[in-house]
C-alpha cells in the first residue's frame, strides 16, 4: 500500500439516518471532525420504495454547512432531476446504471452541470455493466445493499465485487474512487477498506448508531478504517 492511500478513506454521512430531530446539532459535530460529505439519498418511490428528501430539505442543510454534498439519485431516469439540485464545486452527483436509458448521455450531462460525475450499481449488478463508462466517473458507488431502506444487512458477496473493481481501476490507470453504501459497520469496515473502498457511506450501522454519540461512532469508524488499512 503506498502512502497515497493510507490517508484517503473518506466518510460520508447518510443523511437520510440523521437523528431529525436533533439536525442543527449532529450537524456541527459532524463538522467538527471534518466528515468529508454530506450523502443525500433521493428516492422516488419507483426504482426504490419509500420517498426521502427532496431539493427543499437538501438545499436548507447546504445553505448552513461548508461539507460537500454527495447526491445519490435512486430514481428513474434521472436526467428529469438534473436541474433540481444546486452544485458547488468538488460536489459529487451519483445516478444508478440500471435507471438510465442513455447512461453515456446522462453522465456526461452531470459532468456538464459541474459536479463530479458519480455511477451507482446494485448489489446484482455486474461490473461488465462499468466496462464502456469507467473511464467517464469520477466515482463508482457499490451499493452493499439494496437500495431504499437503513438498517438492512450486507450482501457479502459485494466485498468481492469492490476488491475486483479495485483491481480494473488500477489496470486501467485511472484515479476513481469507490464508494460503499449500505451496512458500513464497525464488522464490515475493515473488510470495506482491505478491499479497496475509498468513501464509506455511515448510515444507522455505523454513524448514527442507536448507541453510541454520533462522536463517539466517528472515532470508532475511524479505529475500524485504519483496521481496514493495515490489510490492505
Ligand atoms: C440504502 C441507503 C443507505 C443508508 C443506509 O438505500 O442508500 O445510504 O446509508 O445506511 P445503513 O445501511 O447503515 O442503515
Ligand atoms: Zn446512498
Amino acid at each position: 500500500m503506498s502512502t497515497e492511500d493510507k490517508d484517503t478513506v473518506q466518510i460520508s454521512a447518510s443523511m437520510m439516518c440523521i437523528d431529525w430531530l436533533n439536525t442543527k446539532e449532529q450537524l456541527a459535530t459532524l463538522e467538527k471532525h471534518n466528515i468529508d460529505y454530506l450523502h443525500w439519498d433521493v428516492v422516488d418511490g419507483r426504482f426504490a420504495p419509500d420517498f426521502t428528501m427532496g431539493s427543499t430539505i437538501i438545499n436548507s442543510f447546504r445553505a448552513n454547512t461548508k461539507i460537500q454534498s454527495d447526491y445519490h439519485i435512486m430514481a428513474e431516469e434521472p436526467s428529469n432531476l438534473f436541474d433540481s439540485f444546486e452544485c458547488t464545486p468538488g460536489d459529487v452527483f451519483t445516478i444508478h446504471q440500471e435507471c438510465s436509458r442513455n447512461l453515456h448521455r446522462d453522465l456526461v450531462r452531470v459532468r456538464r452541470c459541474g459536479f463530479r460525475v458519480g455511477v451507482a450499481i446494485n448489489p446484482a449488478t455486474s461490473l461488465s455493466a462499468l466496462d464502456y463508462i469507467l473511464e467517464e466517473v469520477d466515482v463508482v458507488l457499490v451499493m452493499t445493499v439494496n437500495p431504499g431502506f437503513k438498517g438492512q444487512e450486507l450482501v457479502p458477496q459485494c466485498i468481492r465485487k469492490v476488491e475486483k473493481l479495485k483491481t480494473m481501476i488500477r489496470d486501467m490507470k485511472l484515479e476513481t474512487k469507490i464508494t460503499v453504501d449500505g451496512n458500513v459497520s464497525y464488522d464490515n469496515i475493515p473488510s470495506m477498506v482491505a478491499a479497496g473502498a475509498d468513501i464509506l457511506v455511515g448510515g444507522s450501522s455505523g454513524l448514527f448508531t442507536s448507541d453510541r454519540s454520533l462522536e463517539d461512532s466517528i472515532l470508532k469508524m475511524h479505529d475500524c478504517i485504519n483496521e481496514g488499512l493495515v490489510q490492505r
